[in-house]
């Protein structure tokens, strides 16, 4: 991580062209403060900016680096979109989501890619590996997007580290599709799941507790969500009748995951990113989640039930992989 910080810095700081930094252990670092960045609008000829930001918003991009707005944790303060901030603690210690808007103009689309697919170094709680799995017509978009945003000129947070604390390697490119798949396909559903990061949150992981273990995908408790004083537990999305969504429709289902209201009434946390990421994903590309979901083996997998949340406010305290174990 501190090689990451590195590169923040080299790029925040000298606006320089990127390149991975030759230091290995630069120990806590403050970012350096935001340089004024070129205002560039300047996607490039086809790339389609709009279809960008529609990716970027499901893919809960803006969300993680976008602040809530005070005065309604379900919306983002568009004035600083993508201006980072949001602080993650982990194993590694506390690290804030960058401020993409500063530095998106300043990179090679190849280096944003490598970035966002989590081949130039480990990017803490962005679940890159999931966006690994975007094909290259949506990254060509979303890459299109970022590089049209306006910096935004806020304080650089202090990223503090954990003593002795390593970070996993990169990701090693590996085959990237050429066109997204379309329609309500299950194809296209899968591909969502990971794109549009449901399985960062809802996919227990395996003993590892990095990968995922397959043989359970989508049966819940990813990730722990620590809000208060109490735990959130990402919910079992199989169809399992008693413990998954197999007694709910796919109205009720789809209704849950964007606008946030359960199937008995209550709201779901704002954690779950309903309002703010999935509001507006099409009907085709929510059914396409649904049908997926629906063909998933169905497995049992009881989750401490979340109650009603107390605090709205109280959002982003700690996301702590792996989630306190399931209780079947
Ligand atoms: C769950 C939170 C989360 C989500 C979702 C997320 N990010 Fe990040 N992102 C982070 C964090 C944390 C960092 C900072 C890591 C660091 O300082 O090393 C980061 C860093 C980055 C960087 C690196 C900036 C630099 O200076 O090297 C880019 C680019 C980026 N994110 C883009 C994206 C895009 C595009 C998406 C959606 C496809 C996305 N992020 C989704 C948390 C997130
Ligand atoms: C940041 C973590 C996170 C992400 C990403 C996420 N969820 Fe959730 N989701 C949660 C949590 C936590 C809850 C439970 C919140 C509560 O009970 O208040 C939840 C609840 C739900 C529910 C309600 C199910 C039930 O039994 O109450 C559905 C449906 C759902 N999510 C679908 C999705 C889908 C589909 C996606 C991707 C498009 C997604 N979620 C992405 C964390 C997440």
């Amino acid at each position: 991580m501190a090689l990451r910080l590195v590169i923040g810095l080299a790029l925040l700081g000298l606006g320089c062209k990127s390149e991975r930094a030759p230091a290995l252990d630069a120990g806590p670092a403050e970012r350096a403060p935001t340089a004024a960045a070129p205002n560039a609008v300047r996607p490039v000829p086809g790339d389609d900016v709009a279809h960008g930001r529609y990716l970027a918003t499901i893919g809960a991009c803006l969300e993680c680096h976008t602040p809530r707005l005070a005065t309604d944790p379900e919306r983002l303060d568009e004035t600083k979109l993508m201006s980072g901030g949001t602080p993650f603690g982990g194993p590694w210690g506390v690290v804030h989501t960058a401020n993409v808007s500063a530095v998106a103009a300043a990179y090679q689309p190849a280096h944003l890619e490598a970035a966002i697919r989590g081949q130039l170094s480990f990017k803490f709680q962005m679940p890159t590996d999931l966006y690994a799995a975007y094909a290259a017509d949506d990254m060509r978009d979303l890459v299109a997007f970022l590089r049209s945003l306006s910096p935004v000129d806020v304080p650089a947070p202090t990223n503090r580290l954990a003593d002795g604390y390593r970070p996993p390697l990169p990701l090693a490119p590996g085959t990237v599709r050429e066109t997204a798949p379309t329609g309500v396909s299950v194809e296209r559903g899968e591909y969502l799941v990971h794109v549009a990061i449901c399985k960062d949150c809802h996919s227990p992981r395996a003993a590892d507790g990095v990968s995922y273990d397959e043989s359970r995908r989508m049966s819940g408790g990813g990730i722990g969500l620590k809000v208060s004083n109490a735990w959130l537990v990402p919910p079992n999305l199989t169809n399992d009748p008693e413990t998954g969504l197999g007694r709910w429709t796919d109205d009720e289902i789809i209704t849950a995951f964007r606008t946030g209201k359960r199937k008995d009434g209550r709201r779901l946390h704002p954690v779950m990113p309903a309002r703010v990421a999935y509001a507006d994903m099409t009907d085709d590309d929510a059914k396409a989640i649904v049908a997926y979901l629906r063909a998933l083996p169905p497995i049992r997998a009881k989750r401490p039930p979340n109650g009603p949340y107390e605090n709205p406010g109280d959002i982003a305290c700690c996301f702590e992989p792996p989630a306190p174990e399931a209780t079947p």
